[in-house]
């Protein structure tokens, strides 16, 4: 009897360690793919950034400001934070539901006439993007709304879409509404292991959108560290997203274009 429950144990130990293998291996080979499917979405300029949200509906740009400017805003944010100045982001239309199981971050919305200068050089480089979208995707973008955003270790954002299709019939004339989603992330010295990353749902578009849907790959999402001067855009209609905890702070500023 003896016998036969150390012969089991001995099976169940060497089973519970090739279980942890296997779960290593498919992170490892998640991870392989997921950076060579990564490296085809990244763009070098803004000529590149147009192409591929035209063809994708989504990109990545790394370096997109200054490493020297991405230090200020985080810097900026921290400070904000420091003296709380920050508030708990909320969640829906109206933006009060407070609901820190979908969404623990904390942010602080710019406001362009009394903006920083690093924020200002933000706003340029955006307004640069924002031109070259109405030009290359014709959206007649012509707003953009920003907040820098502080999610704390251990925070994150369920998932979610920035905006659902809008059926022309209920929709107000002249409402604002968000057409580009665009997160620029401000951590310096991010690795892979802190986590915190943005996860892209590659084929899951709003069902009532009449576009086609986008090619589908055979992984369903893509996982995006929040790299110190990343910009990462996607289409707000388009792509449903969520923010996975982090070991560290994760700062971040979000903007959206615009469109009435
Ligand atoms: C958002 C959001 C993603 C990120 O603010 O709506 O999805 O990576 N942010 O910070
Ligand atoms: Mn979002």
């Amino acid at each position: 009897m003896l016998f036969v429950q150390s012969f089991l144990n001995e099976k169940l130990a060497k089973f519970k360690q090739s279980a942890i293998l296997a779960d290593c291996e498919l992170t490892r080979k998640h991870q392989t793919y997921n950076s060579e499917m990564l490296s085809q979405y990244i763009a070098h300029n803004l000529e590149e950034q147009l192409n591929k949200i035209t063809e994708h509906g989504f990109c990545v740009m790394d370096d997109f400001m200054l490493q020297a400017s991405i230090l200020i805003l985080a810097d900026e944010i921290s400070a904000l934070n420091a003296v709380a100045h920050l508030h708990k982001a909320g969640t829906g239309k109206t933006q009060i539901n407070l609901n820190e199981d979908l969404r623990g971050d904390s942010i602080c919305w710019l406001n362009e006439a009394n903006a920083s200068v690093a924020q200002l050089v933000y706003f340029k480089q955006m307004e640069k993007l924002r031109v070259g979208l109405n030009e290359h995707l014709y959206l007649g973008l012509f707003a953009l709304e920003s907040h820098l955003a502080l999610y704390p270790i251990g925070a994150g954002y369920k998932k979610h879409i920035d905006r659902f299709k809008i059926d022309t019939n209920i929709r107000k004339i002249d409402q604002a509404v968000r057409q580009v989603s665009c997160i620029l992330y401000l951590n310096q010295d991010w690795l892979e292991e802190d986590g915190g990353h943005l996860r892209l749902y590659l084929n899951q578009a709003d069902a009532s959108l009449d576009i086609p849907p986008l090619p589908l790959p055979d992984i369903t999402y893509l996982d995006i560290a929040p790299i110190g001067g990343r910009l990462v855009m996607f289409l707000s209609d388009t792509f449903y997203h969520e923010v996975l905890a982090a070991t560290r702070n994760r700062a971040s500023l979000t903007g959206w274009f615009l469109t009435r």
